[in-house]
């Protein structure tokens, strides 16, 4: 039947890439530890991991920003959401919350370390400790966080996966982000390595690369006052758009469910072709104009 034929009334509605991908209860009886899960992309997981049936551990430092978003992420899913406060820097902290999510839930199941820290800078006028306070939060924070599920699920024999948000540079590297940016390629190795060295134990390493996504912690800390309209994100971006949280959260619940048990070691970069403009050597050529492109082929015409 062509879509010509069918009464408007009874047209169902297009799903798009706002609406959730998986079906219910495809997370039903897991347990998720989100690192960073009281704000920006850590919320909007946790909130689509409760949506699918999942109990959710959120976790960062800051205990009221974490008791707001629980409270809000319970009455928006009706789900079972435990906040708990810990600084990942601090391996004895680390230790702690699992403890403490263990003895509420019975078990933890996959871990999505999502939690960093950046903020914007020439290298040159960084301070030995403003370059290690990223470096402790964003590598030092995962690999306390990995070592401690790690050697729970191991000890335990459980299966579990990890999911490691890391950004596009930390492939390509970047100027002016150059801590977070060595950090994340820590974390992209520590995936490969482990998915490798830990499948014997049924412990699954994936990563995801966004590209831009709006955040007030991001955009507050990397593009301040009105460095956003003047660099607005989205022109760098060939697709022409950021990114939304729905879609981010979509491919987060396919990568820690069992829908995806058969990919390990994975970096999927979601950024709508961001990097690769940036790479391709003609990519710039965008910007000329159809009359150039004519006085071009009229030469090639030419020579032929
Ligand atoms: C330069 C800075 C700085 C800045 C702080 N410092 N802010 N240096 N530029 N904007 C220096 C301080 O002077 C100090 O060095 C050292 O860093 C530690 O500062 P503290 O305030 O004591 O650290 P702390 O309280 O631990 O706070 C960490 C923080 C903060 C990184 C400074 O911003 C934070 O908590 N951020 C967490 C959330 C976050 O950053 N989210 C964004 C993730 S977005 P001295 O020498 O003076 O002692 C992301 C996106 C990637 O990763 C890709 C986007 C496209
Ligand atoms: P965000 O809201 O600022 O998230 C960062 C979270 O990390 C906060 O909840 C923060 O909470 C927590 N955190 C910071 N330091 C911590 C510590 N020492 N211990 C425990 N938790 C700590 O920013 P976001 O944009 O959602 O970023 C989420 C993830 O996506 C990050 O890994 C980021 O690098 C990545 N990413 C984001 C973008 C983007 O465009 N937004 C692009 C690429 C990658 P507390 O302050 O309460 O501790």
């Amino acid at each position: 039947m062509d879509g010509q034929s069918v009464p408007s009334s009874e047209k169902t509605k297009l799903m798009s890439y706002l609406d959730g991908m998986l079906r219910d209860d495809a997370l039903k009886g897991k347990v998720i530890l989100v690192s960073g899960g009281g704000t920006g992309l850590g919320k909007s997981m946790a909130a689509y991991f409760l949506t699918l049936g999942a109990k959710v551990v959120i976790s960062s430092r800051k205990m009221d920003v974490l008791d707001k978003a629980a409270a809000e992420l319970k009455a928006s899913t009706n789900g079972e959401v435990l906040p708990l406060a810990c600084d990942i820097r601090e391996i004895e902290q680390v230790h702690a919350m699992l403890r403490d999510a263990v003895s509420h839930f019975g078990q933890v199941d996959i871990v999505v370390n999502n939690a960093a820290a950046n903020f914007i800078s020439p290298t040159e006028r960084l301070s030995a400790n403003a370059f290690h306070t990223i470096l402790d939060i964003v590598l030092k924070g995962t690999a306390n966080m990995t070592l401690a599920v790690g050697k729970y699920w191991i000890e335990a024999k459980l299966p579990g996966v990890f999911l490691n948000i890391v950004t596009t540079y930390a492939f390509t590297g970047s100027a002016y982000v150059v801590p977070s940016a060595a950090a994340k390629a820590g974390v992209l190795a520590m995936t490969r390595s482990l998915a490798v060295e830990w499948a014997k134990y049924k412990i699954r390493c994936n990563a995801i690369a966004p590209g831009p996504f709006p955040t007030e912690g991001a955009w507050a800390r990397l593009l301040p006052g009105d460095l956003a309209t003047k660099f607005d994100p989205a022109n760098k971006v060939p697709l022409g758009r950021v990114g939304e949280h729905q879609e981010l959260a979509n491919l987060a619940a396919y990568l820690v469910s069992d829908f995806s048990a058969y990919m390990t070691g994975e970096i999927i970069t979601l950024d709508g072709g961001e990097w690769l403009k940036g790479a391709g050597q003609f990519n710039g050529f965008d910007a000329v104009p159809g009359q150039l492109w004519d006085q071009m082929q009229a030469i090639r015409g030419k020579k032929q």
